[in-house]
């Protein structure tokens, strides 16, 4: 790679001044965690997307693992999974004691189809519980498709919108509201890794409009306490004989974990989030230098999800015909590492993974397979520019010959 050229990962975060300045102001002060910065941060995500509550949490991880146990389902409840996603989606599942029924994904979009959870369901032989649509790389999940579904099932939704913050829903071309409103679903859930829309080191939230659901969250975040009077179970020994409560008490009632964010991360959450609009709209304007570059190749390479609005762009993932180009994937990423450029593969179906691979029955998953076989994420971030794009386009036009 020419030594001069600054290497382009396939996604970054970008952290300015005023960042360092938040977060520092948070080092300095009385508060490191559980402080203003945390109630300030879910006050104002709770704002941006249009939710009741906002509930700030250590990892997008955390973030789909407190949101399924907020739902209190019975062990060995099935629940259907993307077959194409991070592998977080399906681990929580079996973390709350459920089983993950993996649904195939549309071959074009590597997203849930109306047909792929009709054969999830199906398969899956029994009652199914819940589900977890995952907005692929920003692409919402048709989710009036998915509330009409999940209606005729009584299916709990949760959107695993890791990928989507600051995009909107849609139906068809029509955008009808912000992902995290909760429009369709009980619980919306985010990442805040440094490759996301906003970055806050390690850092997840989860929206929802539901009182009783906020609660659970809340509690299970916090080792399954509450210091809640109104709440308190054992009565004897919450308060005193003139029915005061015990100012020392609190009261553990389900088994819960330490997920919180700290104040460190949400002071960065809450700088960034300022920014957010200026962050999606220059993703926005790269993808669109992307498709217009790409353009003379589309018969070869064509960018994932083309026929719908984007609104808010995680990752840039194309669909590669290598077969035509005859080179192998191993090849042409390496190929474009050597010119310094990054890629990755987003996602390896997940039954594919040697945890799950024995216990599912790979005839299920055409659409996921082929989405695999084909897909490569090209960089994509706030500080790339044109001729970084005109770069990544160089070096594919090189390889494709
Ligand atoms: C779709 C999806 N779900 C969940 C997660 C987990 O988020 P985190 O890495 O913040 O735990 C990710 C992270 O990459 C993701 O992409």
């Amino acid at each position: 790679m020419d030594k001069h050229k600054k290497y382009l990962p396939y996604g970054k975060h970008h952290v300015d001044d005023l960042d360092v300045e938040e977060v520092v102001s948070v080092l300095r002060s009385d508060f490191l965690t559980t402080g203003s910065k945390t109630i300030e941060f879910e006050s104002d995500f709770a704002k941006y997307t249009d939710s009741k509550y906002a509930i700030s949490c250590s990892s997008g991880t955390a973030a789909l693992h407190l949101a399924l146990l907020s739902l209190d389902l019975p062990k060995n409840s099935n629940i259907i999974v993307p077959s194409i996603s991070f592998v977080a989606t399906a681990n929580v599942v079996e973390l709350v004691g459920g089983r993950i029924i993996f649904a195939d994904v549309d071959e074009k979009t590597g997203v849930l189809s109306e047909s792929s959870i009709l054969e999830a369901i199906k398969n899956s032989n029994s009652e199914v519980s819940a589900i977890l649509p995952v907005h692929l790389n920003g692409c919402s999940v048709d989710m009036e498709m998915l509330q009409h579904v999940s209606g005729q099932f009584n299916l709990k939704i949760i959107e695993d919108a890791c990928h989507a913050l600051g995009g909107n829903y849609y139906k068809g071309e029509t955008i009808v509201g912000t992902v995290g409103s909760n429009l369709y679903s009980d619980l919306t859930t985010f990442s805040l890794h440094p490759v996301k829309a906003i970055a806050m080191g390690e850092g997840g939230i989860i929206t929802t409009n539901s009182d009783a659901i906020q609660k659970k969250l809340l509690k299970f975040r916090n080792h399954g306490m509450t210091r809640n009077t109104d709440d308190f179970l054992n009565k004897k020994l919450a308060f005193d004989k003139d029915g005061e409560p015990n100012p020392w008490y609190y009261e553990m009632q389900e088994l819960g974990f330490n997920y919180r964010a700290s104040d460190i991360h949400c002071a960065l959450g809450c700088s960034q989030l300022k920014k957010i609009n200026k962050f999606i709209a220059k993703r926005i304007e790269l993808v669109k230098l992307y498709k217009k570059y790409l353009e003379p190749f589309s018969s070869l390479i064509t960018p994932v999800r083309n026929d719908f609005p984007i609104s808010a762009p995680h990752l840039f993932p194309v669909l590669i015909d290598f077969a035509s180009i005859g080179k192998t994937r191993a090849e042409l990423m390496k190929f474009l590492d050597g010119k310094g450029i990054g890629t990755q593969v987003h996602y390896i179906p997940l039954f594919l993974h040697p945890y799950y691979q024995d216990k599912y029955n790979h005839n299920h998953y055409r659409g996921a397979k082929k989405y695999y076989e084909r897909c490569l994420s090209l960089p994509l971030y706030y500080d790339m520019e044109e001729e970084d794009v005109i770069r990544v386009k160089t070096a594919l036009q090189e390889i494709i010959g």
